[in-house]
């Protein structure tokens, strides 16, 4: 067996079996994701919003992201794990870009890395593909330009924009990525450019059409409070389990009705 590789899921395309991947920051989560064979586990760097609670990508480090990775490889066998490089530490030129990857596949132990740009960081996926790891590109909305790209909105849409979404697409594809996240992009332009490409689409808030889907758990699991955007799909509400759960236990203790005898030693 061993873990799922990069040509299982160009694989899985020609086969059009459509998968699922999921953000993991933390050992439980990622041996339970494991566990249930989703296939491909992303350390995002969402963990700025999810794991440190900032308000946007931006502030994450690549020193704070790699125990995590650390964490999501060691308690996973089948998955393969995706490395999200942050904001600040690929953009600059190849060189940059393929000095963080390595620090990510040495220090992390992860089996690809993923980031955000289309045509633009062609040269930067063709340098890291060249030097033996895969990439996973980020196109559409892609949250650390949210500044440039005016906040949290659709892109591709208007033929112009869709053209230029495509074009992404195309020169990501051609640089040598393994797969392409599309992020927040109408469901047509998404089918589109699925159709085009040999290598999968990951949709998040893409439409039906892409080759994979991905969520943030804590988004899909209902921990995170207030509006969510309207891609997520809501499978629980842990939120709810554990303030439940802890108001118990907090009760308990006010009562004396925790610690038992049972969880006391004689
Ligand atoms: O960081 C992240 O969670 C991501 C996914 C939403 C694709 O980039
Ligand atoms: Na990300």
């Amino acid at each position: 067996s061993g873990r799922i590789r990069t040509r299982d899921l160009l694989l899985a395309k020609q086969q059009k079996q459509t998968w699922s991947m999921l953000t993991s920051y933390d050992c439980y989560t990622a041996e339970i994701f494991d566990r249930v064979g989703v296939p491909v586990l992303l350390v995002g760097d969402s963990a700025a919003n999810t794991v440190f609670g900032h308000s946007s990508t931006i502030p994450v480090t690549v020193d704070e992201l790699l125990p995590l990775v650390r964490a999501v490889v060691g308690a996973t066998s089948r998955a393969l794990v995706v490395g999200d490089l942050p904001f600040g530490s690929y953009e600059r030129d190849p060189g940059q870009a393929l000095t963080t990857a390595v620090r990510f596949l040495k220090e992390g132990g992860c089996q690809a890395v993923k980031l955000e740009g289309g045509a633009r960081m062609a040269p930067q996926i063709a340098k890291l593909v060249d030097a033996g790891i895969p990439v996973m590109a980020h196109i559409g909305f892609t949250p650390q330009s949210e500044h440039q790209l005016g906040g949290f909105r659709v892109q591709g849409r208007g033929e112009d924009a869709a053209s230029a979404l495509v074009a992404d697409a195309r020169a990501v594809a051609d640089a040598g990525a393994t797969a392409v996240v599309l992020e927040m992009v109408p469901a047509d332009v998404a089918k589109e450019i699925t159709g085009l490409l040999d290598i999968p689409t990951i949709g998040i808030g893409a439409g039906p059409d892409c080759d994979a889907q991905v969520l943030v758990w804590q988004d899909m699991l209902g921990l995170r409070r207030g509006r969510l955007p309207r891609f997520v799909k809501q499978y629980a509400q842990l939120d709810a389990v554990i303030e439940t759960a802890v108001r118990e236990f907090v009760q308990d203790v006010r009562h004396g009705a925790f610690p038992a005898a049972e969880h006391s030693f004689g």
